[in-house]
């Protein structure tokens, strides 16, 4: 029985500051995953339009991730990184996408509900089409594998039941033009044009919480900057609001289980191992029984070891604007090789001449 071939697919928007909850959720993950798999990594410029149409810099966003990639060490020549919008068939495949999923199913998203508000008749189409662009990014690789943090669970949910839709709908001349590919999904075996990704949420940080409530992402947009740690930041700044963080006056329990309840307790031990390639079970077994003020310090000095050489190289490679622009252009060309095959295949399958 033939496979789809591996590949990993992720994407970053060129919107804000990145943070800790991104480098450890997303970011840290594309990197090991060079390992095993050929990758591709975008900059997704037009999800950027999506809630907001103007931007002050967004080429200089675009380079500041593609950036980002680089300096935690994404390696452009080996796997793909490129910015989204100059690979034309990652909009062109949306559109068929958007005649694919049902409009019930993008009213069910909660990112959408979040990001609309409560004024929803005012949100852009393009903010409740955001998930079919997202699936259209993936699927116009045929991407087997998406690592992303956990908030993205829903998209990824959704871009299964776009690929699953198509190929049950166009399964008779997907088998016509021998472009179907047989795999098992489960106990379930397919024959279809695309595979059903699989997300990559695992991990001891899929979801980074905020410094000052542990109840709630960290994320860009908060207002405090205290709630999050910058890639940018300085090693005095990110001591600073890990001190400044929101504990409880416990000290770390002896197990796992003693985190339940204790969300940001819960998070600077998640965080901790992210940050160390460990696990939640190893950090509570070497740190249990202390108090915060003897654990803060110490992962203030690990997270300023992980990110310093992170940031230092960030700003040097953002001073050499055209070697960025390169690396984005060929890995642009190097993705639009595998994005035209893609919508070849497809007009066939649909039928546009
Ligand atoms: P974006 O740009 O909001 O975030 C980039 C990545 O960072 C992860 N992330 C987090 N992980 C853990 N804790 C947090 N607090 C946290 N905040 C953000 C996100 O889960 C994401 O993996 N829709 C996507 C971009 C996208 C995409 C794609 C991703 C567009 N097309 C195709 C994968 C595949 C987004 O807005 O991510």
């Amino acid at each position: 029985m033939s496979e789809f071939k591996e590949l990993v697919f992720s994407g970053v928007q060129p919107t804000g500051n990145l943070h800790l909850g991104n480098y450890l959720g997303a970011i840290r993950k594309f990197v090991a995953l060079q390992q095993s798999h050929n990758c591709v990594y975008c900059v997704v410029d037009l999800h950027a339009l999506t809630a907001q149409l103007v931007h002050e810099d967004l080429p200089g966003q675009t380079r500041s991730i593609t950036a980002a990639f680089l300096a935690s060490g994404i390696d452009p020549k080996a796997h793909i990184v490129f910015n989204q919008s100059r690979v034309p068939q990652h909009a062109e495949l949306a559109w068929i996408f958007n005649c694919v999923a049902r409009i019930g199913w993008m009213n069910r998203m909660t990112q959408f509900k979040d990001k609309a508000g409560k004024d929803r008749e005012n949100a852009s189409l393009g903010l409740l089409a955001y998930p079919s662009l997202m699936a259209a990014d993936i699927l116009v690789y045929r991407a087997t594998h998406v690592p992303v943090g956990d908030d993205q669970k829903q998209h990824l949910e959704l871009t299964r039941d776009i690929a699953q839709k198509f190929n049950s709908d166009f399964s008779d001349r997907i088998a016509q033009c021998g472009l179907g590919v047989e795999t098992l999904v489960g106990n379930e075996k397919i024959n279809g044009y695309f595979p059903l990704t699989e997300p990559l949420i695992e991990g001891p940080a899929p979801r980074v919480m905020s410094l000052r409530d542990g109840t709630k992402k960290m994320s860009k947009s908060d207002v405090s900057d205290l709630s999050r740690i910058n890639l940018t930041d300085d090693a005095e700044t990110i001591s600073k609001k890990i001190r400044r963080a929101k504990t409880d006056p416990e000290p770390l329990p002896g197990d796992l289980e003693g985190l339940a309840g204790r969300p940001e307790a819960e998070n600077l031990v998640g965080i901790y191992a992210a940050l160390s390639d460990s696990t939640k079970e190893a950090v509570i077994a070497e740190f249990g029984g202390q108090q915060f003020s003897a654990f803060k310090p110490i992962l203030s000095e690990l997270a300023v070891t992980v990110l310093a050489p992170i940031s230092s190289e960030m700003r040097r490679l953002l001073d050499d604007v055209t070697y960025i622009d390169a690396v984005l252009a060929d890995g642009g060309e190097r993705a639009g090789v595998i994005a035209q095959k893609t919508m070849k295949d497809l007009r066939e399958i649909i039928g546009l001449l």
